[in-house]
């Protein structure tokens, strides 16, 4: 992880591909998101929800293994990139008119009956064709290995964890019920820019979270014969990353691990992935008493 110094040294010559209609994030100096939030001047600039999740997964198996989708060999797999409210809780597709999710979870924007209901998306997959228009194939190459949905299409969880989440990030707003649009008002079609801007951010902050290799550092590889304290596990991705993650287990005894979430705040938008790591603000649900499993992926899972 680069000093701080030396991060705010780079701001200064980014330059913002998208805003206009003065949302040029590059003139102003970037804060933190969550630590002083009555200075935010521009959300297209800092998210108002600001707690910046990394999450992901560890699947041993994808379930569409006889269409060809298998796991990245030696790699934990993209959940996504979620802006939790700064006091930890959160909301969810917050932007219904870029809802493409065909299985919207919850179905109404509360979770609970009185929300607006979230009506399942019946278009089918546009990110990969909108990928392939803009021709963003090595970006969509790299999700098809990386970011991989259990039992159902990539595209179908892609478009979940836009819909869901990336909608409630305010920098990539596009003008939905009084929010400033981003993009500027030039732009042919900004949901198209929020959407390539927001898979982009996806990956920029991932990548800087080797999940797998920050594990195998410390000898904790996959294994079907020996498992691992929980302690072992937390500590290590502390170390690595930053800050303490939040594990989570599933099973009858939560001892089978298979996802992590890294919280941050942002230095400006999550689009430049500059986060500084910060603890869980939900503790892990795992075993603390047994050892954990971290599996071994099913043969012919992964590649
Ligand atoms: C946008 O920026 C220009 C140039 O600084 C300024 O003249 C204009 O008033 C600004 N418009 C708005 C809506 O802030
Ligand atoms: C928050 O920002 C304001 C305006 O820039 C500044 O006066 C104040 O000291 C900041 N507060 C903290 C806690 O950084
Ligand atoms: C949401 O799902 C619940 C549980 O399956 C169901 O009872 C409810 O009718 C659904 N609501 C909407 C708006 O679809
Ligand atoms: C903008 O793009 C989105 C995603 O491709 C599409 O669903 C929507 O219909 C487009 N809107 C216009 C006005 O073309
Ligand atoms: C942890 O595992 C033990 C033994 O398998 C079990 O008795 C205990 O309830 C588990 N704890 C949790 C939180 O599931
Ligand atoms: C996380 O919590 C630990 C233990 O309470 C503390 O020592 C550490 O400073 C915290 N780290 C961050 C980044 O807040
Ligand atoms: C390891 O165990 C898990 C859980 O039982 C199983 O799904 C997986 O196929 C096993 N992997 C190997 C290589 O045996």
């Amino acid at each position: 992880m680069l000093p701080l110094v030396t991060l705010i040294a780079i701001i200064p010559s980014l330059v913002s591909a998208w805003s206009s209609d003065n949302h040029t994030c590059a003139l102003t100096a970037p804060i933190y998101s969550c630590e002083n939030t009555t200075t935010i001047q521009d959300t297209c600039c800092t998210p108002t929800q600001g707690l910046v999740l990394v999450t992901q997964y560890w699947d041993t198996y994808t379930g569409l293994e006889s269409q060809g989708s298998v796991l990245p060999k030696d790699s934990w797999t993209i959940h996504g990139l979620w802006p939790d409210r700064c006091d930890g809780s959160y909301g969810q597709y917050c932007d219904l008119s870029r809802q493409y999710d065909p299985v919207p979870s919850p179905n109404t924007t509360t979770g609970k009956s009185d929300g607006t209901p979230v009506e399942p998306w019946t278009g089918g997959d546009i990110i990969t064709p909108l990928l392939e228009k803009y021709g963003k194939y090595d970006l969509l190459a790299y999700m098809q290995k990386y970011w991989k949905s259990q039992n159902s299409p990539d595209w179908t969880f892609w478009q979940h964890e836009f819909s869901k989440h990336a909608t409630c990030f305010s920098t990539y707003d596009v003008g939905y019920e009084n929010t400033p649009n981003c993009y500027g008002s030039i732009y042919e079609n900004s949901t198209e820019s929020s959407i390539i801007d927001f898979l982009n951010s996806v990956i920029k902050n991932q990548i800087q979270y080797p999940t797998f290799d920050w594990l195998s550092e410390k000898g904790i590889l996959p294994s079907n014969i020996t498992g691992y304290q929980l302690n072992e596990i937390q500590n290590a991705l502390t170390v690595s990353s930053g800050a303490e993650p939040y594990l989570g287990c599933y099973g009858p005894t939560k001892q089978i691990l298979s996802e992590v979430w890294y919280y941050s705040h942002s230095l400006g938008r999550p689009q430049d992935g500059f986060l500084k790591p910060i603890n869980q603000t939900t503790k892990s649900n795992c075993n603390t008493t047994q050892p954990i499993w971290y599996y071994e992926r099913t043969q012919g899972s992964e590649y």
